[in-house]
């Protein structure tokens, strides 16, 4: 029997301005994906460990999804049995679903050889995304498939450019979503000024990047008039959490994904401080559930023994 495992990071999609556009990969957390292949022509998914509220039904987990899209773009009858070992906690904004659809992908590419250029990957595994969150966004599935900092420069055709980011620590205040999505209630419709501001923003992202200026990077992280109002508004005591966690001397702070995770940019002797920072404010939340401290790092799904 054909089979292959893969490790799966956590990523961070939006990373600030670039609503569906930017994300980012983390060193921690991340799943463990294994696949077989069979010849019952069935697609199976076994979840190990969190089974919490993720379906296993194949059209409506990300991962199946992306197996049977994948599967009917190349003509392709095979039987797939996939088992998520899930190290990371679902339903926060840290790509877990993005990350296990990719997985899938990239593994099938291999078992079959079927040759696969990253951007029909990354379009292939998007599709995924719909069973999560009604949207076949690319940010998460590309950071995770990559590595490093993404940036969609097309949906149509999907065309995805990486940037090398520097190690930047990272601290994670881990909130699970209130609702399955709040994708429905963002808007584009944010003015003249804030969109040449949301724009100017993304630019120095980029750019930030580029020098590797954490402070530069962690001040545009910060500004997003797209999604953050609306799900900030759905994370209780955001707005006074996102100000002391600036004050305390992080360059940068917003919501991770499609939330409610946190996300700070530090400095590595500052990530305590923003720790315990966090836990005060988030404690209280019943959706809350850990602190992790991390880094921003270059290593996309790979393959393990
Ligand atoms: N760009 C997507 C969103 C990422 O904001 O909904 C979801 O993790």
């Amino acid at each position: 029997m054909k089979e292959i495992y893969l490790r799966a990071p956590a990523t961070t999609a939006n990373v600030g301005p670039g609503y569906d556009i930017f994300a980012l990969t983390l060193q921690n957390p991340f799943d463990e994906v294994k696949l077989q292949l069979n010849d019952s022509k069935r697609i199976t998914i076994d979840i190990i460990n969190d089974r919490n509220n993720i379906p296993i039904d194949v059209p409506n987990n990300t991962a199946g999804l992306a197996i049977l899209e994948l599967l009917k773009r190349k003509n392709i009858q095979i039987g797939v049995n996939v088992q998520i070992n899930k190290k990371m906690p679902s339903g926060c904004g840290l790509g877990t679903t993005g990350a296990s659809a990719a997985a899938c992908v990239f593994g099938l590419d291999k078992l079959l050889e079927l040759g696969l250029s990253e951007n029909e990957m990354i379009d292939i595994a998007r599709m995924g995304e719909v069973a999560s969150g009604g949207s076949p966004h690319a940010d998460n599935v590309a950071a995770a498939l990559l590595g490093g900092f993404i940036l969609v420069k097309s949906y149509d055709p999907v065309d995805v450019l990486k940037l090398k980011i520097p190690e930047f620590p990272v601290v994670l205040a881990i909130m699970q979503k209130n609702q399955r999505t709040t994708r429905g209630f963002i808007t584009y419709n944010i003015g003249e000024e804030k969109l040449k501001e949301q724009i100017a923003h993304c630019s120095s992202v980029i750019h930030a990047i580029h020098t590797k200026d954490i402070k530069e990077f962690g001040k545009a992280v910060s500004v997003d008039y797209v999604a953050e109002p609306i799900r900030g508004a759905t994370i209780p005591g955001y707005n006074d959490a996102k100000k002391c966690i600036i004050n305390a001397g992080a360059y940068g702070c917003n919501i991770s994904g499609g939330g409610s995770s946190v996300i700070a940019i530090c400095d590595e002797e500052k990530q305590n401080e923003i720790k315990n920072i966090m836990e005060n404010c988030f404690m209280d939340n019943p959706l809350f559930i850990k602190i992790i401290k991390t880094k921003t790092c270059n290593i996309g799904i790979k393959e393990i023994d």
